[in-house]
């Protein structure tokens, strides 16, 4: 099981949890090698140490700018060679350094392009909608606009507040983001413009599972991104 994942927190971690759970069996196909904060004193590293996981903590506020901690970030994340970055509930802007470094998958709690940013469930709520839901997506240099990967909906409720809602949203959006980081270390993946695609293209141009001896193998597309 070589696939490698650094996971990024903030705060409660229950993400992070299901990507531990996950990841204690070996058909899952990929480890957490490391998880790094933004922040001490978080549930999100306790669970970390819990399991046994390496952690790192990388303040902003210890560097002289964004561009020295983007850097140290960046450095620190390298240390653990990951094959895949993920960022669950982690609530700072990746900086250049560490997005031309690694891929980076992202969870958000809204249905992209709806409701971006850090306060997207009570904008949902705010704004009246009746459906949202939870986005992982690929990350890039804006906030929540790199090219999705999966979603999923979730009814908003007579009576719920931004807690009750976000509580069904992370409920779905855990399921949903181990299913996509699992795929994506057992299949490889391919991004053309804003489409991803998970798993082998054959010739057809479909998405098919790979084979066991290519389980880690990624995928490549012509005029595509490889990661
Ligand atoms: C998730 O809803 C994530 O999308 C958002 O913050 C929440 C983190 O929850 N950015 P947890 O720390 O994984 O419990």
């Amino acid at each position: 099981m070589s696939f490698r994942l650094v996971v990024l927190v903030s705060g409660s971690g229950t993400n992070l949890q299901a990507l531990l759970d996950a990841t204690a069996s070996a058909a899952f196909g990929a480890r957490v090698v490391a998880v790094g904060a933004d922040r001490h004193g978080i549930e999100g590293l306790a669970r970390a140490e819990r399991a046994g996981v390496q952690t790192f903590v990388e303040q902003v506020s210890d560097y002289a700018n964004r561009d020295e901690w983007d850097a140290a970030l960046a450095a620190r994340i390298a240390e653990h060679r990951p094959d895949l970055v993920v960022s669950a509930g982690f609530m700072k802007i990746l900086g250049p350094r560490v997005l031309a470094a690694f891929p980076v998958v992202n969870t958000h709690p809204a249905l992209l392009p709806a409701f971006p940013g850090a306060h997207a469930v009570r904008d949902a709520l705010a704004y009246g909608v009746r459906l949202t839901g939870c986005t992982v997506h690929l990350v890039d240099a804006g906030v929540d606009t790199g090219p999705v990967i999966a979603q999923e909906a979730v009814a908003v409720r007579e009576g719920d507040d931004e807690q009750t809602l976000h509580e069904r949203i992370k409920t779905v959006e855990r399921g949903l983001l181990v299913e996509v980081v699992g795929r994506m270390a057992r299949e490889g993946w391919a991004v053309t413009g804003r489409t991803v695609r998970i798993g082998r293209t054959d010739e057809s141009g479909g998405a098919g599972r790979t084979g066991p001896e290519e389980s880690f193998q990624q995928c490549q597309e012509p005029g595509g991104t490889t990661r």
